[in-house]
C-alpha cells in the first residue's frame, strides 16, 4: 500500500503540481520544479501568508526585496560563515557522505541535533554505526558549510554566497526603513524570496530542498518598551517548552497564551503574537489544531543568533512532525554584529521623558596632520570619521591602534575619542528582533498532504476552497453541439468575471468530475438539456458531491461565495 507521501508525489507529478528538477539529465537531489497547478497554489499560499502576517499590521509591517547573492562580508558579520554548518560523515570504503546527526537518529532513535562533531563521532563509534549503503566504516564527523559559494564579478577575491535566509537583507536595511517609518518602533520588515542551502543529502522530497522560498518578518522592538501586540491572551496554544522537554516530557501541553507568558515559556509577547498567527495560517491551510504544535529548541539546537526558538511542527504521515516555521528571538545579535563589521550606525533612538546631563563620546582629529599626510583625500576621511560610530572607532583604536576609513589606516593620535558633558534628550540603543520564518514549499506540501482524501476509491484534493488553483470547471453534459455552445458561452462569461475556470468536454461526466476532484476544483458546473430551456445549470460540490440548480445570471456570485474565505 502506498503511503500518503507517495500518493501526493504521484498526484503532484501526474497532474502538474511539482516534479524533480533537471529530470532529463537525471535530476539533482533537493531541487524541485513547480508545474502550473503547483505555481498557482504557491501564489495563493503566499497571498494568504501576507493576508495573515502583514495585513492586520500593515501600518507597521512593510515588505521589501533584496538580492539573493550576498557578499562574503555580510554573512561573515551575521555569523553564518562560522556557524551555518551541518555535521557530515564520510564512509571510508565507498566515499559516500551522510548527515551525521540524521544518520544517528535513524539508527538509534537518539535526538542528537546540535551536538558537536566530536560528540557525534563518539556516538557513531560506540554504537558501531556503519555506512548505510556499503556497510563500510565511517570516519570522523566534520562541520560542512551549508552556504552555496560563488564569485561576484571577474575577481577571485570577491567571494559571495547565495543567501540562506532573507533576514540579512532586512537587517542591513534597518536604518533606511527605520527612517521611512519616521523612526518609530516597533515595526517589521517582511520579505518573501528564494534562498539556497547546500544540504548534505536531502531525501524528503519537497520537505528538504537546496533551493526554496522563505517568507519571513524581522520585527524590530525596543526591548524596554516593546509595545503591546493585538494579542488574544485567552487563546489556546499547544507547546512543548524546553523546560518540560528536558525533564523528559514528550507530548505538548495546551495552555493559554497568558499562561505561557507568565510561566516564561514564551519569552516575549510579540513571539506569542507571531506564533498565534502561524497557527491561524496553518488552520487556514487545512491543518487542524491537533495536527500542529510548537516545540522549543534546546540551547544546543538553536541557531547561533537565537536566544529562544520555537519550531512550528505539523504532522505528516511518513516524515513525522515536520517544521514549517521557526520563531526566533534574535535579540540584538544581528544589528550588533552589522554595526561592528560595517562600522555604520544601525541604532534606534529612545527619547527620555526629561532631558538628562550625560557624558558623550565624540570623535576628534588632527586636521593639519591629516591634510599633510593624505592631501586631497583628507576631506573624504574627515567626512567618513564624522559618519562613523564613535564607539566603533574607539574599539578599533583600542584593538588595532588605527581606524580604517576611506581605505586608509589612520593612526591613534591623529584621531582620538573625547568625552564631554552634554544635555541629551534620549539615547541610542540596538533594537531587538523577533523573527517568524516560514518555508513556503513546506507549507505547500503539508497543505497537499492534509487535503488529500479518498472517497469511493478515488482521490479528492479537499484543499480549502479559497486556495484552489482552479476555481471552477464547466462541462457540457454530452459532446453535443447545442450543449457545447451553451457551455462555452458560460465558460467565457465566468472568465470575463475574473474567475479562474476551465472547460472540459472529453469523457463521461463521471470521469470528468473525478478528474477535477483530484486537483481540488471546488465547483463543477454542468450544462444539460434543461439549461437550454430555462438558463439554469447544475453546480456540484467537490467534497459532498451534492448538486444544486442555479440560474446562469447568479452563477458568478454563487461561485464567489463558495470560494470565499468569509462564510
Ligand atoms: N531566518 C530564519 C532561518 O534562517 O531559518
Amino acid at each position: 500500500m502506498k503511503d500518503k507521501a507517495s500518493k501526493v508525489a504521484d498526484l503532484a507529478q501526474r497532474r502538474g503540481f511539482y516534479w524533480p528538477s533537471w529530470e532529463i539529465y537525471g535530476g539533482v537531489a533537493g531541487f524541485y520544479d513547480l508545474g502550473p497547478l503547483g505555481k498557482e497554489l504557491k501564489n495563493k499560499i503566499m497571498e494568504l501568508w501576507k493576508k495573515i502576517m502583514i495585513h492586520p499590521l500593515q501600518r507597521i509591517v512593510v515588505e521589501i526585496e533584496t538580492p539573493m547573492i550576498t557578499p562574503y562580508k555580510v554573512l561573515e558579520a551575521s555569523g553564518h560563515v562560522e556557524n551555518f554548518t551541518d555535521p557530515v560523515v564520510e564512509c571510508k570504503s565507498c566515499g559516500r557522505k551522510f548527515r551525521a546527526d540524521h544518520l544517528i537518529e535513524e539508527v538509534t532513535g537518539l535526538k542528537v541535533e546540535g551536538l558537536k562533531p566530536e560528540d557525534l563521532t563518539k556516538i557513531i563509534k560506540e554504537n558501531n554505526i556503519r555506512c548505510p549503503v556499503c556497510g563500510g566504516e565511517l570516519g570522523e564527523v566534520k562541520p560542512f558549510l551549508l552556504l552555496f559559494q560563488t564569485q561576484i564579478g571577474p575577481y577571485e577575491g570577491d567571494r559571495g554566497f547565495i543567501r540562506p535566509e532573507t533576514a540579512q537583507g532586512a537587517f542591513v536595511n534597518f536604518k533606511r526603513v527605520y527612517q521611512l517609518m519616521r523612526e518609530k518602533l516597533p515595526f517589521g520588515i517582511a520579505q518573501i524570496g528564494r534562498v539556497g542551502r547546500n544540504e548534505i543529502s536531502p531525501r524528503q522530497g519537497l520537505l528538504r530542498l537546496r533551493e526554496f522560498t522563505i517568507a519571513e518578518i524581522e520585527f524590530f522592538i525596543d526591548p524596554l518598551n516593546p509595545g503591546r501586540p493585538p494579542l488574544d491572551y485567552n487563546a489556546k496554544i499547544r507547546l512543548l517548552p524546553w523546560e518540560l522537554a528536558k525533564g523528559g516530557q514528550k507530548e505538548p501541553v495546551e495552555v493559554t497564551v497568558k499562561e505561557a507568558l507568565e510561566k516564561g515559556w514564551i519569552m516575549n509577547e510579540w513571539m506569542a503574537y507571531w506564533m498565534l498567527k502561524a497557527k491561524e495560517l496553518l488552520n487556514l491551510l487545512g491543518v487542524s489544531d491537533e495536527d500542529q504544535y510548537f516545540e522549543e529548541k534546546s540551547p544546543e539546537e538553536r541557531a547561533h543568533y537565537s536566544s529562544q526558538t520555537y519550531d512550528q511542527l505539523v504532522k505528516t504521515e511518513r516524515y513525522g512532525w515536520m517544521e514549517v516555521s521557526g520563531h526566533a528571538y534574535r535579540g540584538d545579535y544581528d544589528l550588533r554584529r552589522h554595526i561592528q563589521y560595517s562600522g555604520k550606525d544601525l541604532y534606534a533612538f529612545r527619547k527620555f521623558k526629561e532631558p538628562k546631563r550625560v557624558r558623550v563620546k565624540v570623535v576628534r582629529w588632527n586636521a593639519k596632520e591629516l591634510g599633510m599626510r593624505y592631501k586631497s583625500k583628507a576631506k573624504e576621511i574627515i567626512e567618513e570619521l564624522k559618519r562613523k560610530d564613535p564607539e566603533v572607532i574607539e574599539r578599533e583604536l583600542y584593538d588595532k591602534g588605527y581606524v580604517e576609513v576611506a581605505g586608509e589606516r589612520i593612526e591613534k593620535g591623529i584621531v582620538w575619542i573625547e568625552e564631554r558633558e552634554d544635555v541629551i534628550t534620549g539615547e541610542k540603543f540596538i533594537p531587538h528582533v523577533v523573527e517568524p520564518s516560514f518555508g513556503v514549499e513546506r507549507l505547500l506540501y503539508v497543505a497537499l498532504e492534509h487535503a488529500l482524501k479518498e472517497k469511493d476509491g478515488r482521490l479528492i484534493l479537499s484543499i480549502p476552497k479559497y486556495l484552489a488553483p482552479i476555481q471552477a470547471v464547466v462541462f457540457p453534459l454530452l459532446e453535443e453541439e447545442a450543449l457545447i455552445n451553451k457551455a462555452k458561452e458560460v465558460w467565457q462569461m465566468l472568465l470575463e468575471e475574473g474567475l479562474r475556470v476551465e472547460y472540459d468536454e472529453k469523457g463521461s461526466i463521471g470521469r470528468r468530475y473525478a478528474r477535477y476532484d483530484e486537483i481540488g476544483v471546488p465547483v463543477a458546473v454542468t450544462i444539460d438539456f434543461q439549461s437550454l430551456e430555462d438558463d439554469t445549470v447544475t453546480v456540484r460540490d467537490r467534497d459532498t458531491w451534492e448538486q444544486i440548480r442555479v440560474n446562469i445570471n447568479e452563477l458568478p456570485e454563487v461561485i464567489r461565495k463558495i470560494i470565499s474565505m468569509k462564510k
